[in-house]
C-alpha cells in the first residue's frame, strides 16, 4: 500500500481542512494527528482536503500529520457480525468499553470483526470450479439461528486453483486462491467494502411478497413488502420505537440490522440493555443471533451518526447476497439528518430549508434506493435476498409538513402516519388509517391469494377501508348534529367503524395472544366483523333499531377475539359467526 501524507491547516468541529493531500482520493480514509483519529475526504481542491471526522477533533493542532490509507470508508464483512453492537463506523462498542472505559476514547483501533474467534469452516466451492463475485466458498454457523455462507467477493472472478479443507480458522486465514489473467487473489472468509457504494446484484424483482410482521394495522392495511420501503413519522411518545422493537421481534425478516440514531441518550441506553435479552419468538433463542446493532448515543460525535446509515445497509446488503430477507431499522431518521445539518454547517455551505443543506433529499433518496429485492449470487448459484428499510422519523411537535419527513415521503412506498391523538386515546399502534398508505397492496394481492384459502384478502380490505373512511366524513356531522340525528344505516357504518378499530386495528404489543397475528387470524377477525356487518345491515333493513345492536353482548366478544382466542386456534373465531347470526336472528323475533 501507498501511503500518503498531508498537514492539518484549519479545524472547525468535525470538519478539518488538510493541505497537501493532493495525491489521495475523494472518498478516501485518512487518519489524523498523534491519536490517528479518522476522517473522510469529502471535499478536494487542488492540495487542500475538507476532512469530516469520526470522532472528537478537541486538542488537534494545525501542522499536525494526516495520513491517507488509499481506500474509502468501508466496513468489514465476514463471520462475526451477529450479536454484535457496533457504533456508526463499525467500531466494536463492548471493545472500545473494554479499552476506554464508560467514555468512548479516541484514536482506539479495534478489530471491525474479530480476528481471533475460529470459526467452522466448510467448503462448498472446490478446486477447478470457476467463480465469480457473490458465488459461494463455504459456510459458517456463525450463531445458532444463522448459517453464514463466505461468498467471493464482488468483483473477484476466475479459477479457483487452490481450497482449504473443512476445519477450524480464524477469519484471517487464506481459505482459497482464485486466479485469472490478471493474476491470482487470496481469499479470507471476509472482505472489505466501501460503505457508500452498493453492492452489485444480478437484478431486481419486483417486492410482491409481503415482508410479515404480525402486525394487523401493517399486515392487513398498510403492508411492506419484502425489499420495500417505509417510514414511521410521529412525534414525540407515538410508538415508533416501539414498532420498530414489534417488527425487529417478528416481521419475517432472517436478519435484523438496528440503527438506533439515538434520540436520547437513555433511549439508546434502553435498546443497548433490552435487546441482548430479547428471545427470537419462533426458537426461544436470543434475537441477537439474528441481529447486528449500531448505536450512536448522542454523546458521540455527528459524524458517525451520519456514516452510520450506510454502515448498516451495507451489512444489511451483504447478508442479502447469502439469499436471507433482511430488515433494516433506523431509529431515527430524523436525527440522522440533524447530523447532516450540523456537519453541513461546519463545512460553512449554504442552508437550504430549516438549515438542512441542499442535498438532503437526494442522501435521503440514496438510502432507501439500496432497499429492494433482488436475484443475488454468481456463475454457479443465483439466490433470491432482500433489504427492506424502515425508517423512523421524529418531527418537532409531530408536524409533518418540515423537511424530512416531506422528503421521506417521496422515497418511500408505505407511509405509516403516528397520531399523537390515537395514542393519546391509548389507541396502539397509533397508526393513523386516515393518511397511512402503502404502494404494495396491490403487489402482494397474489401472496394474500394463495395464503387465504375462501378469503378474498382484495375485497375485505376495500370494504373495511370504505367503512372506515364512511366513518371520517361522518364523524364530521356527528360533531355538529349528535348520532341520533343520523339514518340507522350511517349509524351502523358507525358501529362497524368501532369494531375495526377497537377489535383489529389495535393491537397490544404486551398480550401474548395479540403481540403478533397470523395471516389465518388476521382474515378470519375481518371475516367476522365483516359478517356482523352484512347481518346487522340485513336486519337494520327490516326495522331493527340500530341502538338495539350496542347492547348486544357480542359486541365485547367481537372485541376480545384477538386477545381470546391465540393463533393457533384461529379457527375457533369463525365460531362467533354463528353466534353472530343467532343473536341477530333473536332481535328480529
Ligand atoms: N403497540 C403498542 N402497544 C402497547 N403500547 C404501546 C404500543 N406502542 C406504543 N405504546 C406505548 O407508548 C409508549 C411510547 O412509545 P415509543 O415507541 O417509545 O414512542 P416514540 O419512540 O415514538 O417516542 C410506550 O412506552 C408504550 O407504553
Ligand atoms: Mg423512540
Amino acid at each position: 500500500m501507498n501511503i500518503k501524507h498531508g498537514k492539518v491547516i484549519r479545524i472547525n468541529g468535525p470538519a478539518v481542512y488538510a493541505d497537501e493531500t493532493g495525491a489521495m482520493n475523494m472518498g478516501d480514509q485518512v487518519l489524523i494527528g498523534e491519536l490517528e483519529l479518522t476522517g473522510e475526504i469529502i471535499r478536494q481542491d487542488g492540495d487542500i482536503s475538507t476532512i469530516q471526522v469520526y470522532e472528537d477533533t478537541t486538542g488537534v493542532k494545525p501542522g499536525e500529520e494526516v495520513v491517507g490509507t488509499n481506500e474509502p470508508l468501508s466496513v468489514e464483512l465476514g463471520p462475526g457480525l451477529l450479536s454484535s453492537i457496533y457504533d456508526g463506523i463499525q467500531r466494536p462498542l463492548d471493545k472500545i468499553h473494554e479499552i476506554s472505559g464508560s467514555f468512548i476514547g479516541r484514536g482506539i483501533s479495534v478489530p471491525k470483526i474479530s480476528k481471533e474467534k475460529i470459526w467452522h469452516f466448510i467448503p462448498v466451492a472446490k478446486k477447478g470450479d470457476v467463480v465469480s463475485g457473490n458465488d459461494i466458498l463455504g459456510t459458517v454457523q456463525e450463531t445458532e439461528l444463522l448459517n453464514h455462507k463466505i461468498l467471493v467477493p464482488p468483483k473477484v472472478s476466475g479459477t479457483i486453483t487452490e481450497m482449504i479443507d473443512e476445519g477450524d480458522y480464524t477469519v484471517e486465514e487464506i481459505i482459497a486462491k482464485v486466479s485469472n489473467d490478471k493474476g491470482e487473489q487470496e481469499l479470507k472468509m471476509y472482505h472489505k467494502w466501501a460503505v457508500r457504494i452498493p453492492r452489485p446484484v444480478v437484478q431486481r424483482l419486483e417486492p410482491n411478497i409481503p415482508l410479515f410482521t404480525g402486525q394487523r394495522v401493517i399486515d392487513f392495511f398498510f403492508t411492506i413488502a419484502r425489499g420495500g420501503t417505509a417510514a414511521i413519522p410521529g412525534g414525540f411518545g407515538t410508538g415508533k420505537t416501539v414498532t420498530q422493537h414489534q417488527l425487529a421481534k417478528y416481521s419475517d425478516a432472517n436478519l435484523i440490522v438496528y440503527i438506533g440514531c439515538g434520540e436520547r441518550g437513555n433511549e439508546m441506553t434502553q435498546v443497548l440493555q433490552e435487546f441482548p435479552e430479547l428471545k427470537d419468538p419462533k426458537t426461544g433463542l436470543p434475537l441477537m443471533d439474528r441481529t447486528v446493532l449500531i448505536a450512536n448515543t448522542s454523546n458521540m460525535p455527528v459524524t458517525a451518526r451520519e456514516a452510520s446509515i450506510y454502515t448498516g445497509i451495507t451489512i444489511a446488503e451483504y447478508y442479502r447476497d447469502m439469499g436471507l430477507h433482511i430488515a433494516i431499522m433506523a431509529d431515527s431518521t430524523s436525527r440522522w439528518a440533524e447530523a447532516l445539518r450540523e456537519i453541513s454547517g461546519r463545512l460553512e455551505e449554504m442552508p437550504a430549508e430549516e438549515g438542512y443543506p441542499a442535498y438532503l433529499a437526494s442522501r435521503l433518496a440514496e438510502f432507501y434506493e439500496r432497499a429492494g429485492r433482488a436475484e443475488v449470487g454468481g456463475k454457479i448459484e443465483k439466490r433470491e435476498g432482500s433489504v427492506s428499510v424502515i425508517g423512523a422519523v421524529s418531527p418537532q411537535g409531530g408536524d409533518f409538513s418540515e423537511p424530512v419527513t416531506q422528503h421521506t415521503k417521496r422515497f418511500v412506498r408505505a407511509f405509516w402516519a403516528l397520531d399523537k391523538s390515537l395514542a393519546g386515546a391509548r389507541h396502539f399502534p397509533s397508526i393513523n388509517w386516515n393518511n397511512s398508505y402503502s404502494e404494495y397492496v396491490s403487489d402482494v394481492a397474489e401472496w394474500w391469494k394463495k395464503e387465504g384459502g375462501d378469503f378474498n384478502y382484495q375485497e375485505m380490505r376495500e370494504r373495511a377501508m370504505t367503512i372506515l373512511q364512511e366513518e371520517n366524513r361522518l364523524e364530521q356531522v356527528v360533531k355538529l348534529v349528535g348520532p341520533d340525528a343520523l339514518p340507522d344505516r350511517q349509524r351502523l357504518i358507525l358501529t362497524t367503524a368501532k369494531l375495526i378499530k377497537e377489535a383489529f386495528l389495535q393491537q397490544n404489543a404486551f398480550h401474548d395472544n395479540d403481540v403478533y397475528c397470523t395471516p389465518e387470524k388476521q382474515l378470519r377477525m375481518m371475516d367476522v366483523i365483516l359478517h356482523f356487518h352484512d347481518e346487522a345491515g340485513k336486519i337494520i333493513a327490516k326495522g331493527v333499531p340500530c341502538v338495539q345492536l350496542l347492547s348486544l353482548d357480542i359486541i365485547p366478544r367481537i372485541i376480545r377475539m384477538k386477545t381470546d382466542v391465540p393463533c393457533d386456534k384461529a379457527a375457533d373465531i369463525s365460531k362467533l359467526k354463528d353466534e353472530i347470526d343467532y343473536v341477530l336472528g333473536d332481535l328480529v323475533k
